[in-house]
């Protein structure tokens, strides 16, 4: 049998590395495109000691047509995994067209290749921001959608193309809206590297953890939940990409969103100690106002997961939190 040729987008970003080796490891040959604009190729090289070679890399932009027309005449794809996008939420606010010139400028002249080559086969990286702050969890693929700021707008605005694209039954569409990811591969070669300040929870403990920052600051103590602090459904990435796999060989035509979390909710709180806990060290932390924007809860109902994809979350918490201190303090 002929190995299936996949085009990954934003694959030397943090979710997309480990998707380059899951993917790799299951058969496929996979030809990553990045801008490098939030990576770097440490990812790749990271990703060549995991695999033991080095896959496909071409550098260049998905608002770039040239480029995209080259990569295309070069390599016959059977489908796409488009990870390729800018992510934080504050400076989406901030800079509003960049956020929907690079995601969804992006994925048009993406999906417009992909058109114009006969490719109609793609997994996209969604998000739970795209559910309406107003529902209450565990969330539902049903729910009502609605943003709250530019970079969530973007990630819904790409899924109404996909869903619109996907009323031609050629193409076969699955958005994936993830949770909360967190975690590193367990080699300890890749995992997440933030630029700046860490905006998440996780990266930001790990960063005190290491000692290069005093304390964490949680958003507040006052929400409606267990311990007054803020609840999120934490989904490790090798889980997460295992999850593309599977979405990518459910082969049905149409639109398709699916929640990939765990369904199981950890408050800030709950997060300090077991990271306390798994790398026996006290993390200081502090009591500061909320994060404007957050919401109290937010974690996902897994069933479509579990029925369409035969998927589910299989690592825990503790996993993630070793393989992320594995990878943290190998740098
Ligand atoms: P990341 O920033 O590590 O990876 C994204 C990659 O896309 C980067 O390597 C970046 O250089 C590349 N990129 C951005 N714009 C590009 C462009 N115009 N052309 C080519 N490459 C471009 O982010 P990640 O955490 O790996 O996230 C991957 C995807 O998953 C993103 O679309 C993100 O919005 C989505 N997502 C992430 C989270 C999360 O918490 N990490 C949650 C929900 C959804
Ligand atoms: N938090 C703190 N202190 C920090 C960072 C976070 O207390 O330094 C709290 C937040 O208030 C929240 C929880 O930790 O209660 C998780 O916050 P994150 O920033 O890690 O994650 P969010 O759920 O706020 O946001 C994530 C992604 C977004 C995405 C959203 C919904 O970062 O890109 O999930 O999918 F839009």
């Amino acid at each position: 049998m002929t190995q299936k040729i996949i085009l990954i987008t934003g694959g030397t970003g943090y979710i997309g590395s480990h998707a380059v080796v899951a993917f790799e490891q299951a058969g496929y040959q996979t030809v990553t495109i990045d801008n490098l604009s939030n990576s770097s190729l440490d990812a790749f090289d990271g990703v060549e000691k995991i695999l033991g070679y080095r896959p496909i890399f071409r550098q260049g932009d998905i608002r770039d047509w040239d480029f995209l027309k080259g990569v295309f005449f070069e390599f016959a794809f059977d489908g796409v995994i488009h990870f390729a996008g800018l992510k934080a939420v504050g400076e989406s606010c901030k800079k509003p067209i960049l956020y929907h010139n690079n995601n969804v400028g992006g994925s048009i002249e993406l999906f417009r290749i992909m058109e114009e080559y006969g490719v109609r086969h793609i997994v996209f990286s969604s998000s739970a921001t795209v559910y309406h702050p107003d529902n209450q969890s565990p969330l539902t693929e049903d729910m009502r959608l609605g943003t709250t700021n530019p970079y969530g707008t973007t990630k819904l605005v790409i899924e109404k193309i996909l869903e619109d694209l996907a009323r031609d039954a050629q193409w076969s569409v699955i958005s994936l809206r993830y949770f909360n990811p967190i975690g590193a591969h367990p080699s300890g070669y890749i995992g997440e590297i933030p630029s700046g300040i860490p905006n998440n929870l996780l990266p930001y403990i790990m960063d005190v953890a290491i000692g290069k920052r005093d304390k964490v600051l949680v958003f507040g103590d006052d929400y409606d939940t267990r311990d007054g602090t803020g609840v999120r459904d934490y989904i490790d990435v090798c889980d997460l990409v295992d999850a593309h796999i599977s979405a990518y060989e459910y082969h049905d035509s149409g639109y398709t969103p699916i929640n990939i979390g765990t369904g199981i909710w950890v408050s800030v709180l709950e997060m300090i100690e077991l990271v306390q806990s798994a790398i026996d060290q006290t993390i200081s932390y502090e009591i500061t106002s909320r994060r404007s924007g957050d919401i109290a809860e937010c974690y996902a109902n897994v069933s479509l997961a579990k029925k369409l994809l035969w998927w589910t979350a299989t690592r825990t918490i503790k996993d993630s939190i070793m393989n992320g201190w594995n990878f943290v303090s190998n740098r």
